[in-house]
């Protein structure tokens, strides 16, 4: 972290004007210059997330990329993880929900648990997801996240810099203000690998039974948790 700057919930609006022009590597190589251990990016994989690890390996950042193995990811999924590891020649770490709570929510309630309620639903991201994500994040000072501002109604406030109430650290959304286009365009100008289900009709990728391919043209997470009402399609990750 750059020695002027402090990343903390008093500095955040601070931060937010010093760097409201920056794009995204320039946010990112200012913030880094030092307590780089005290920064995690999580990534899922997908097209935001892999612009996110590419800017972090060109401007060879220490951050810890983790990602979260909730044990339903699609086949492709799993290829694209190895694929970025061995691409980029980086360690990615690869977080596994807690065994006991996992078999204790199987059998108690089913494998496929989710598709009965939201409840449960909520339940198996709780446990496959939030629960390990916590543990990582603990004592962590700042969080790269790839949401961006249109993906959701949920998230059209999302800005460069947040304060994280449920996790208590700086949340760092370098891409906030990018389009999927933005997206897509950085991947092509810079040979970025990519999940191949993208090109299967999957914009946003998630867990195999809660994720299907979509029409073109239509919303690109109208693929996730499907079947529920629109109101409830977030994992919890980005709910504070
Ligand atoms: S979700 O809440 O609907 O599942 P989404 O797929 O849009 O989230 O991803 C938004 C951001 O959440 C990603 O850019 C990434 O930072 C984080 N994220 C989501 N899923 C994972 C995962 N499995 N592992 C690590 N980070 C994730
Ligand atoms: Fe479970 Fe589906 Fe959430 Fe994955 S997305 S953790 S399978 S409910």
């Amino acid at each position: 972290m750059n020695k002027n700057i402090i990343l903390s919930k008093e500095n955040i609006e601070s931060l937010n004007e010093k760097f409201r022009e920056a794009d995204p590597v320039h946010l990112l190589k200012s913030l880094f210059h030092s307590d780089e251990d005290k920064i995690i990016f999580s990534s899922s994989m997908g097209a935001e997330d892999q612009v996110i690890t590419d800017m972090l390996c060109s401007i060879n950042s220490k951050v810890r990329i983790i990602t979260l193995d909730t044990g339903r990811l699609f086949p492709e999924t799993y290829a694209i993880i190895d694929e970025t590891r061995k691409h980029y020649r980086i360690e990615l770490e690869i977080l596994f929900p807690d065994r006991e709570e996992i078999e204790k929510m199987v059998k108690s309630k089913g494998i496929n648990l989710f598709y009965e309620s939201v409840e449960n639903r909520r339940l198996c991201c709780y446990h496959r997801k939030i629960v390990p994500l916590k543990r990582v994040l603990t004592g962590m000072k700042a969080w790269i996240t790839g949401i961006r501002k249109d993906q959701t109604l949920n998230r059209f406030n999302t800005r460069m810099l947040e304060w994280d109430e449920t996790y208590q650290l700086v949340k760092i959304n370098p891409l906030y203000r990018w389009t999927e286009k933005m997206v897509w365009d950085y991947i092509k100008k810079y040979q970025v690998p990519y999940n191949e289900l993208h090109d299967k009709g999957f914009p946003s990728i998630g867990c195999q039974p809660c994720t299907r391919s979509v029409k073109p043209g239509d919303d690109p997470r109208s693929g996730r948790w499907w079947w529920e009402d629109q109101g409830h399609r977030e994992c919890g990750l980005h709910i504070q």
